[in-house]
């Protein structure tokens, strides 16, 4: 007999950036991020009882074989032990798709691998549904490290530090305390360019290692997780723009200054980061930007402000924008 398990998990977008990693997929610092709310993937897990000692395993997306990610996802699950008894058992099938266009500048393995850990989870059957979450979120971070943050909603922080509590460097936390002035932020996706990443996230993880600024870069990071919590939970707009603008530029910094260094931005980045400096300077209104490791914005607001935001999009970027994609802060995903 053949059996489903279905789950929809969204993305997320690091507002505090994980960038270096220890062993196993540890972070180097604790990293913080909102989650989206539009921009998901949906997994879902066919299983049958095999008769061989064979491996059956198939990955499809959007209905298509995917050999790539196939051996990138059977190797993660052959890694886990708590999937062991799954792969030796069943013969499984992944068929995997997102709501949101590829190379878009959303982190697509982000939201696939909270699927996958969740669906693989769910069928292993191992976890009571207390501890669900929390092993989940260790085990797609075993996957894809930014893809622990998935699990909760609006804000979620991963890494172990002292000030906060039952932090972990295995799993995700919810934050906790959210003032109402964070609570319904807005991401608009300023697309500038849609071809694949040039450079994956984990060539520049592994070039942390050796970086010449790399302990004061995680130092740094810990600092701005601790004083982002601060602002959501005291409403401090100002703060949050200050850190959420400086981690996206120190990021983009450790490429432009590692070994082998390298730089992702577009002339349109530049153009659209200037522009909102001058936006929010002329205006006042609470507006700020944020960069994943690619060329395209992510411009944060909250909803109040959405109209006028609109209106300074189209007046502004007609010529630079292929496309927007609008989220917001959502709660986390589920299996469904
Ligand atoms: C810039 O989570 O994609 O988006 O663990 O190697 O899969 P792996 O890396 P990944 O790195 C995310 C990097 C980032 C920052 C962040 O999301 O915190």
């Amino acid at each position: 007999m053949t059996q489903i398990i279905k789950a929809r998990y969204p993305s997320n977008i690091a507002l505090v950036k994980y960038w270096g990693k220890r062993d196993n997929q540890l972070p180097c610092n604790t990293s913080l991020s909102m989650t989206l709310n539009d921009s998901f993937s949906e997994v879902s897990l066919q299983y049958s009882e095999k008769h061989s000692s064979l491996t059956e395993f198939g990955y499809y997306f959007e209905g298509i074989p995917k050999e790539n990610f196939r051996a990138r996802v059977l190797e993660y699950v052959i890694k886990q032990k708590e999937f062991s008894s799954l792969l030796k058992n069943y013969a499984l099938r992944i068929d995997s798709k997102n709501n949101f266009p590829h190379s878009a500048g959303i982190a697509s393995s982000a939201s696939a691998f909270a699927a996958i850990a969740a669906v693989l989870l769910k069928a292993s059957a191992i976890s009571s549904d207390t501890d669900f979450t929390r092993d989940a979120s260790r085990l797609a971070r075993l996957g894809s490290g930014s893809a622990c943050r998935s699990f909760y909603g609006p804000y979620a922080s991963w890494g172990h530090l002292r000030e906060i509590n039952n932090s972990s460097d295995d799993y995700a936390i919810p934050v906790k305390e959210i003032h109402e002035n964070f609570r319904s932020m807005r991401d608009a996706v300023l697309i500038v360019e849609d071809s694949p990443k040039k450079i994956p996230s984990s060539v520049g993880h592994a070039m942390m290692k050796h970086h010449p600024f790399a302990a004061a870069r995680f130092q740094q990071a810990d600092k701005h997780c601790i004083e982002m919590l601060s602002a959501l939970k005291n409403g401090d707009m100002e703060a949050f723009i200050s850190i959420t603008e400086g981690e996206a530029l120190s990021l983009h910094a450790m490429m432009m200054t590692s070994g082998d260094y390298y730089l992702l931005f577009k002339p349109e980045t530049v153009y659209i980061m200037e522009q909102i400096f001058q936006f929010r300077k002329d205006t006042g209104l609470p507006v700020c930007f944020t960069l994943d490791a690619g060329p395209n914005v992510h411009l944060l607001y909250p909803e109040s402000i959405e109209e006028k935001i609109i209106q300074f999009l189209k007046n502004n970027f007609c010529d630079q924008l292929k496309s927007v994609i609008y989220d917001h802060a959502g709660q986390g995903g589920s299996i469904i």
